[in-house]
């Protein structure tokens, strides 16, 4: 009876490390069944940026659009079908799906029905990274594809770039990110562009004022206004970055310092009188070796968020539909 319960107790012991082991992600999952995958998609993502130097963050863009709605699953992916409404109807800012589709098809025509979009999501973000000029990481995969979109959390998940400090904050702790993480995942707007109509409410009536918003550098602001006017196009672009817009560089935490944030919400991250992000702002400004291996980090926690591993979900062979 005692030998029976022990080996019960040791079977379940080994259940339990299956299943556990089982949802773990591994950044060498694909070492046997696609060992070129990283390289596949790095060469698709060079092709892409010489025609469009924006890709590389518009890619990492996708891969947190991806993470923050039920998990890193390339549900962002997926059109509007019968059974549900896709995500990209939700939100107008995303775009790269087409090198994305250009990176699956490489990717399975290598080795098929191998690799999850999720995961080409996961690779792109890291590669655009470093092919900008960041720091690498070990990405962790074996996620697979989810088979239905959630376009109603889309509304909720994100928070807006005209939300307070302490908002943001409280999001981004829902899904189990610190202070600190919040601090050097915004450092991903050192690349890519932001349309007028996510800023414009700082620069000619801030918070029912009449006038700027008081926390915005002077001449930045003349410059803000010339690129987007008054009752103009809404839809113009303007880049996170002047200085070095393509690079991802710690020169996202200096323009922070010289009161040239782009965004409500990048620059209430020093601005915020008292706020716990200060000290990690100026940290970073000091020492880019520091906010890339914070920038990794938190990347990689990303990733992390409630990974399809197992046999859940499945492997897309086309990322804009589930399968059959
Ligand atoms: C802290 C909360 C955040 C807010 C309020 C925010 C807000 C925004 C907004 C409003 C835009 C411009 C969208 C448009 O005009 O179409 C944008 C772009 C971007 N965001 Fe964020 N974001 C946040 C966090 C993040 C995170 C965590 C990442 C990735 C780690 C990220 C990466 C990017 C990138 C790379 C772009 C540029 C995309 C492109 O040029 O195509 N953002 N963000």
């Amino acid at each position: 009876m005692a030998f029976a319960f022990f080996s019960l107790n040791v079977e379940l012991c080994i259940l339990a490390f299956v299943v556990c082991s089982s949802a773990q992600l591994s950044p060498t999952f694909y070492q046997n069944t696609c060992p070129n995958v990283s390289s596949i998609v790095g060469q698709v993502l060079q092709q892409a940026l010489q025609k469009d130097s924006r890709m590389a963050a518009s890619l990492i863009h996708l891969f947190f659009h991806d993470c923050f709605v039920n998990g890193c699953d390339g549900s962002v992916l997926l059109s509007n079908s019968a059974n549900f409404t896709g995500e990209q109807t939700n939100t107008s800012s995303l775009r790269g799906f087409g090198v994305v589709d250009d990176m699956k098809a490489a990717v399975e025509n290598e080795c098929s029905a191998t690799v999850s979009c999720a995961d080409i999501l996961a690779i792109a973000a890291e590669r655009s990274v470093s092919m900008s000029g960041g720091p690498s990481w070990n990405v962790q995969l074996g996620r697979r594809d989810s088979t239905t979109a959630n376009a109603t959390l889309v509304k909720t998940a994100f928070a807006s770039p005209t939300d307070s400090l302490s908002t943001i904050i409280t999001k981004f702790q829902k899904l189990g990110f610190s202070v600190t993480d919040v601090v050097a995942l915004s450092g991903a707007h050192t690349i890519g562009r932001a349309r007028c109509q996510t800023f414009s409410s700082r620069l000619y009536n801030f918070s029912g004022t009449a006038k700027p918003d008081p926390t915005l550098n002077s001449c930045y602001l003349s410059t803000l206004q010339s690129a987007c006017p008054q009752n103009g196009n809404m839809s113009s672009i303007t880049s996170f970055d002047p200085g070095t817009p393509n690079t991802f560089d710690n020169n996202y935490f200096i323009n922070l310092q010289n009161n040239m944030g782009l965004l409500q919400s990048d620059q209430e991250l020093l601005s915020t009188t008292g706020a716990s992000t200060i000290f990690t702002v100026n940290e970073f400004s000091n020492s880019q070796a520091n906010f890339f291996s914070n920038f990794s980090n938190s990347m990689i926690k990303m990733g992390n968020i409630s990974p399809l591993t197992g046999t859940r979900g499945e492997i897309r062979l086309n990322c804009w539909k589930v399968n059959g």
